[in-house]
């Protein structure tokens, strides 16, 4: 039992909203905390036939006995939360509380971040306000959720209920958001997001203190991605993306990724700062397209097998989860 953390370990869109809805289906947490930085994520999670994006709400609400909870230290905007909950259904407005302190995202920190041209142009951000939000919350006049009214019926003390089922013998996951290289201190400086994206960053937004941590899942991607500006050391061309049959583009933003080749040596970096304990890693049927859906170790290809000792050298922390396609079910599990 005790707490696990889930965080991605390149640039964000690793999968790890997938990533945390396989392990709570089979790991069975009483909660699933977001931490994170506020509506600027996207999770999609697919589950059967459904698909669906969420920014706010946690991505393991996919696993209905789990109470869901908002991290302390996450910005919220209550717009994107009830468009969530009124569209995703799963009881979602039963099992969602969110933290009192929590700053709130007004529409003028949108516009602030979509009309500054250093933002928009040369940093790129999602435009969800989020910047300037947590500039507001810095400097001491932001509202938070105990503020707003319409927040009333699902304000709680967040960490104090999480640390209450820990110490029970409860499971909880806390659910990152963003990736290790956007980062606001170890990430690729000034092109990042605007709070630490890492393992005790997000265990600090939902309170929960680094004793309280036994497993560190950190994401990775077998090509990872990266949106919006900066350097991206294993950037592959658009024409070599396309040949690989890679095209993705944001849940946020609908912006066109940009593809790499797999970066062992960053990956390591990651998952040093990451205090990783566990590695997940998504896109397999990107490499080989034939391993889609495969969920026993033994049914993957040599070039699958290969790749993913290769990158377990790389980063010299166990691979345990291989994931073979976006489905919550197509993962092959070590553990
Ligand atoms: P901001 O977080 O909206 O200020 O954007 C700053 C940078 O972080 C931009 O390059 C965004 O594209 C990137 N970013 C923020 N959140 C995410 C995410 O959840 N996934 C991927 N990139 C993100
Ligand atoms: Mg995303």
């Amino acid at each position: 039992m005790g707490c696990t953390v889930i965080v991605g370990g390149f640039f964000g869109d690793e999968g790890k909203g997938k990533i945390v809805a396989h392990v709570a289906e089979s790991d069975d947490p009483s909660i699933i905390a977001r931490g994170g930085v506020g509506p600027n994520a996207g999770h999609t999670v697919i589950s059967g036939k459904e698909s669906f994006g969420v920014r706010m709400v946690p991505s393991g609400f996919i696993y209905e006995p789990a109470r869901l909870m908002i991290g302390t230290g996450v910005l919220v905007n209550p717009d994107v939360l009830f468009d969530e909950i009124n569209r995703i259904g799963h009881r979602v407005r039963e099992r969602l509380k969110v933290d009192k302190r929590c700053s709130i995202i007004e529409q003028k920190h949108i516009e602030m971040d979509k009309s500054d041209a250093r933002l928009k142009d040369k940093i790129g951000t999602t435009g969800t306000g989020c910047g300037p939000a947590n500039v507001e919350r810095v400097m001491r006049s932001a509202l938070q959720a105990k503020d707003i009214e319409a927040l009333a019926e699902f304000i709680t003390d967040v960490p104090l209920e999480v640390n209450e089922a820990i110490d029970r013998g409860e499971f909880v996951i806390l659910e990152g958001s963003q990736g290790f290289g956007i980062s606001l201190f170890y990430g690729t400086y000034p092109f990042v997001t605007t709070k630490d994206t890492t393992a005790s960053q997000i265990a600090a937004d939902v309170g929960v203190g680094p004793t309280k941590i036994d497993e560190v899942i950190v994401v990775f991607k077998a090509f990872p991605t990266r949106v919006g500006e900066g350097p991206f050391e294993t950037e592959m061309s658009l024409e070599e993306s396309e040949k690989l049959g890679i095209v993705e583009y944001g849940t946020v933003t609908k912006r066109r990724r940009r593809i790499g080749y797999w970066d062992g040596k960053f990956a390591r970096y990651s998952a040093m700062i990451n205090g990783a304990t566990c590695i997940a890693i998504t896109g397999l049927d990107r490499l080989d397209p034939a391993v889609r859906g495969v969920t026993d170790y033994d049914k993957l290809s040599d070039k699958v097998k290969e790749f993913v000792s290769m990158a377990e050298k790389d980063v010299g922390v166990p691979f345990k989860l291989l994931s073979t396609g976006p489905g919550d079910t197509e993962i092959v599990d070590l553990r």
